[in-house]
């Protein structure tokens, strides 16, 4: 924050440069960490997440970090009307999460949808009173997500989501938020947040920590369209739910270009460089060596490669699907699990922050 009092956003590098140091200091000392990141319960996963974001959290969580998975179903109502599968997607991503690796028996890992912890919710009445409405209305995401909604009418949690966020992340003092470069001017809210609260009610003993963002390394994964990201209601992804012959068949429709010789040239040749990618990203191998193997082998032949390449990757994955699908009563005690936990220590934030705010009576 400046001396004005806006949110300054700093720069993009400073921020990255902090994330490695901090990439650094956690396989040395994961006890100092706690993780919270998060999802819209918008639908299951598909592989632009996978490679983008659940990874990392799988690696962070396999580091033995103390992490916390919040399901943001309120935040689902701010920019669609739907809400008929709020519940149902809750339980898809936590399936999705735990067949990735997330492993919440270990005690040390909780999944929650965050409208179940009211002692979380109840921190949005003191935040809302430390931030501006024109701090708000300026958050980047936000315009961005109020432009790709196509509502007319706004609602004003929409405008209020990101102090929601903070709540998500500061109700159990989380300080390390791994997060996509989307979620910065989330992230600094929270942060200002946090400093205002300590600065107005707590000088003497900060309540929060100010978190701090870790910038996923994963490239942006396209779809299989090559022009924009990865999304499934842009129709161009693979789900990790799908099965051998879907994803073969969306494979095959895969955009690609004339020229039978393939590179890898992300700038020009986007679609073709995109599928190199996915096939890296499972292989390890640099996309320019695969290119260089399929060489005059044209579109198809790298459409096939693909299509071995990630049916056997997501396999191991897609096996340990369905055997939790089976047994749906167990995500539910996850579910369950994770509430309690968040309720436990949410609650006692809430003392806390009621204790300095002088409202305890
Ligand atoms: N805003 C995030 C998104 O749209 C979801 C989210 C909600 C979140 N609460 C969070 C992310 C807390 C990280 C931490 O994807």
């Amino acid at each position: 924050m400046s001396k004005t009092g806006k949110i300054e956003y700093g720069t993009f590098e400073a921020t990255l440069e902090r994330s490695r140091k901090l990439e650094e200091d956690l396989p040395i000392h994961p006890e100092k960490y706690r993780v919270l990141t998060g999802d819209r319960p918008t639908g299951s996963l598909h592989v632009g997440h996978l490679f983008g974001s659940v990874q990392n959290r799988v690696r962070l969580h396999r580091m033995g970090v103390h992490t916390f998975i919040v399901i943001a179903d309120y935040q689902v109502l701010t920019d669609r009307d739907t809400f008929e599968m709020i519940a149902e997607n809750v339980k898809q991503l936590t399936l999705d999460y735990m067949s990735a690796g997330i492993d919440p028996t270990d005690g040390k890992t909780f999944i929650f949808p965050h409208s179940h912890v009211p002692e979380l919710n109840q921190l949005l009445l003191p935040f809302l009173t430390l931030v501006t409405n024109a701090e708000l209305d300026r958050n980047p995401t936000v315009r961005e997500e109020i432009q790709a909604s196509g509502q007319k009418r706004i609602n004003a949690g929409m405008y209020t989501y990101p102090v929601h966020q903070a709540a998500d992340i500061l109700f159990c003092k989380g300080n390390v938020v791994p997060v996509g470069k989307d979620q910065l001017p989330h992230l600094e809210l929270t942060r200002v947040i946090a400093r205002r609260f300590n600065e107005k009610f707590a000088a003497n003993r900060p309540v929060f920590p100010e978190p701090q963002p870790l910038l996923s390394q994963a490239p942006v994964i396209l779809g299989l369209d090559g022009s924009q990201k990865m999304s499934k209601s842009r129709n161009n992804a693979v789900m990790l739910r799908a099965t051998e012959d879907e994803t073969a068949s969306l494979i095959k429709k895969a955009k690609t270009d004339a020229d039978r010789l393939i590179t890898y040239d992300p700038e020009k040749r986007p679609e073709v460089s995109n599928l190199l990618l996915l096939i890296s990203l499972c292989t390890g191998q640099a996309p320019e060596k695969i290119a260089a193997e399929i060489g005059d082998g044209g579109a198809g032949m790298l459409k096939k490669r693909l299509t071995e390449t990630l049916n056997e990757y997501l396999r191991p994955l897609r096996k340990r699907r369905s055997e939790l699908e089976n047994n749906m009563d167990h995500i539910r005690q996850v579910l369950k699990d994770g509430v309690a936990e968040a309720r436990r220590i949410a609650s006692a934030t809430l003392e806390e922050v009621i204790e300095v705010m002088n409202m305890k009576i």
